[in-house]
């Protein structure tokens, strides 16, 4: 087996929970920030929504990772560290790794224990030599990069951050450019920055994607509340909102919301919320980019594009970015 060390938490409290769904929930238009959806029956949800015929996301960048994953590593140094922010099941990590016998570490850095233990378990049998340094945190964190520095076995200058899962377009533009930024000085002046991005397509193959048949989505959505319930004291009934996706063409984004089905107050940790019927919390942004759009965002956090592999229908890359 590899040598998985301890687990770390660092930057994540046990109030930022409840004041970010207060702050959320009390806006005109109400909001809940995306990075809570993965408790466990979260993260078990997403896995089973990767594997959903209308989610081509999953299975058109795993389809270019296992195309293009030793293109990739050739054009890598040797002896670089790896970190992956938000590496859910680290099931796409391990293409990459495949090809790469001298990774120093490699550095899983989640918000959900569930997922970070998941990819534990998957990738440290597949990799006995590797050394693991796992993280529990937030990666938004304006603190981020001293963190991890701090907090983990990195040791090298020279890094790899990978960032697939199209998990950059659940950013405004500019959170998207603080978190490149981030990984800019992460990846130091001889490393390399890895981002998996959702490229612009038909209207109805994204919303689709975001509002399958089986209402798997629907469930995934809907368990933000669930958790709110569970882990803040709060009594939100879930038969009364239901799931809507939409595309917002000014932004080129896909929206996740929750829609009240009738006039209702929640209480949530004592304080009354109040819902008017048709009402909706706005749940998750997910952007949808151009090859060139993303470029444009990527070269205000001093990234330079190097490379890019797409699929044959042009609806996902892998870009490949240095230092400017
Ligand atoms: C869309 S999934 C992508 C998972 C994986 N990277 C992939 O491509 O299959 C997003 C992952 O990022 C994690 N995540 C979301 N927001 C985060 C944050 N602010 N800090 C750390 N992890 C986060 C989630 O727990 C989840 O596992």
């Amino acid at each position: 087996m590899s040598q998985v060390t301890a687990i770390k938490q660092s930057n994540i409290t046990d109030t930022e929970f409840l004041n970010d769904v207060l702050n959320g929930l009390t806006q005109e238009q109400k909001t809940l920030p995306c990075k809570y959806f993965y408790d466990d029956k979260g993260a078990a949800l997403f896995e089973q929504i990767t594997t959903l015929q209308e989610y081509y996301v999953t299975r058109t960048e795993l389809s270019i990772l296992e195309q293009y994953s030793q293109a990739i590593a050739q054009l890598l140094p040797d002896n670089l560290s790896i970190i992956e922010p938000g590496c859910g099941s680290g099931k796409k990590v391990a293409y990459l790794l495949a090809h790469m016998a001298n990774v120093k570490t490699f550095v899983p850095f989640e918000i959900s224990q569930e997922m970070l233990s998941y990819s534990l378990a998957h990738l440290s049998p597949l990799f006995p030599e590797l050394v693991i340094s796992p993280l529990l945190g937030d990666f938004t964190h304006s603190q981020m990069v001293k963190q991890l520095t701090k907090d983990t076995a990195l040791d090298s200058q020279t890094n790899l951050v990978y960032f697939p899962g199209s998990t950059l377009g659940n950013f405004s533009p500019v959170k998207a450019i603080e978190i490149m930024s981030n990984f800019h000085r992460l990846c130091g002046v001889n490393g390399y920055v890895l981002i998996g991005i959702d490229l612009v397509k038909e209207r109805q193959v994204l919303l689709d994607a975001y509002d399958d048949k089986a209402g798997v989505t629907a469930a995934f959505n809907k368990n933000l509340l669930g958790r709110i319930n569970n882990e803040l004291n709060a009594n939100f009934d879930l038969t009364t909102f239901s799931h809507q996706s939409r595309f917002n063409e000014v932004h080129s984004k896909i929206e996740m919301h929750l829609i009240s089905l009738c006039d209702q107050s929640v209480i949530i940790d004592n304080q009354q919320i109040h819902f008017d019927k048709g009402e909706s919390i706005h749940t998750e942004n997910s952007h949808k980019y151009t090859v060139e759009s993303f470029a444009a965002l990527a070269g205000q956090a001093g990234l330079k594009l190097e490379n890019t592999w797409q699929d044959a229908n042009d609806y996902f890359a892998l870009c490949l970015l240095r230092p400017a």
